[in-house]
């Protein structure tokens, strides 16, 4: 059964999507079968597979939106699953995903779609990682519940420890009401130069509140990561041997490592 872990973080532009697309890239060279869901309207993790959310028949929107209406009819997972684009699987999203926060605020017990959705391909994958957007809406709600671990990229200034914070409520309150299995993997700290005292300050601080063992590797600052998805590629197979490679594929041992693998 696959290890699904929700990347989330309130803060917009923490490295969720970053993180998602390449440590997917990091376990599947880990020879792990691995599927990235992008539950976020943006669509980043989708274009930054080179893939165009506009030329898309079918997204994660057609599923849950196909799933609201009646749960019993046939998912068309099989068929919106892109193969063979990277080394990992990957759902993709389109804009129109906006519209089901709409559409499920009609309708209640709507917090598990995803999870059912998922419980089609859990055998098929040894991870699953779900790229959530930054606000904290229903899809967020059922990227929460549809996961076994938590997984917080962070970039380390100082406003970054409120947004830390308040995932830490949301991981108690989901705990309590929606998914006791919801565990947290770690922190990642993203974009680090630890040659600043307010990076190394604050990954001090993450080590003081949650311990080493939720202290993940970081991930330093390196351009190449940020100019890789503009090629629709992952930081493996745009610049394999810089920095930020190296920091991805510590970080995919450090998970394989932690989920029991
Ligand atoms: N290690 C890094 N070095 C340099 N730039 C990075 C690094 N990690 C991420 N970035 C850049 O930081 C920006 C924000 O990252 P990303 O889009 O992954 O954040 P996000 O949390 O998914 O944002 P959102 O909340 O909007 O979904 C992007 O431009 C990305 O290329
Ligand atoms: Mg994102």
């Amino acid at each position: 059964m696959a290890a699904t872990i929700v990347l989330a973080n309130r803060k917009g532009g923490s490295g969720k999507t970053t993180t998602t697309i390449n440590l997917a890239d990091g376990l599947a060279r880990q020879g792990k079968r691995v599927l990235v869901v992008d539950a976020d309207s943006q669509a980043q993790s989708t274009i930054s597979c080179g893939i165009m959310p506009y030329q898309l028949a079918v997204s994660i929107y057609e599923l849950l939106h196909i799933r609201m209406a009646d749960p019993e009819a046939d998912s068309e997972i099989a068929t919106t699953i892109i193969r063979g684009k990277q080394r990992f699987d990957l759902i993709p999203s389109k804009p129109d995903l906006s519209a089901l926060e709409i559409e499920l605020a009609d309708i209640s017990n709507c917090q598990s779609l995803l999870r059912d959705l998922l419980l089609e391909v859990e055998n098929i994958y040894d991870y699953i990682l779900i790229d959530l957007p930054p606000s904290l809406g229903l899809i967020t709600v059922n990227g929460l519940v549809a996961a076994n671990w938590l997984l917080i990229p962070i970039e380390p200034t100082f406003l970054s420890m409120d947004g830390l914070a308040q995932m830490t409520n949301i991981l108690y309150k989901v705990n309590a009401e929606l998914n006791p299995e919801l565990r947290l993997m770690g922190i990642v700290p993203i974009k680090c130069d630890m040659r600043t005292n307010l990076a190394r300050n604050v990954v001090e601080e993450i080590r003081q509140n949650f311990g080493d063992d939720r202290l993940l590797p970081a991930v330093r600052n390196d351009i190449k990561i940020a100019e890789a998805p503009s090629f629709g590629k992952t930081i493996f197979e745009y610049a394999a041997n810089c920095r930020g490679a190296s920091d991805y594929m510590q970080l995919a041992q450090s998970i394989i490592a932690r989920s029991g693998d």
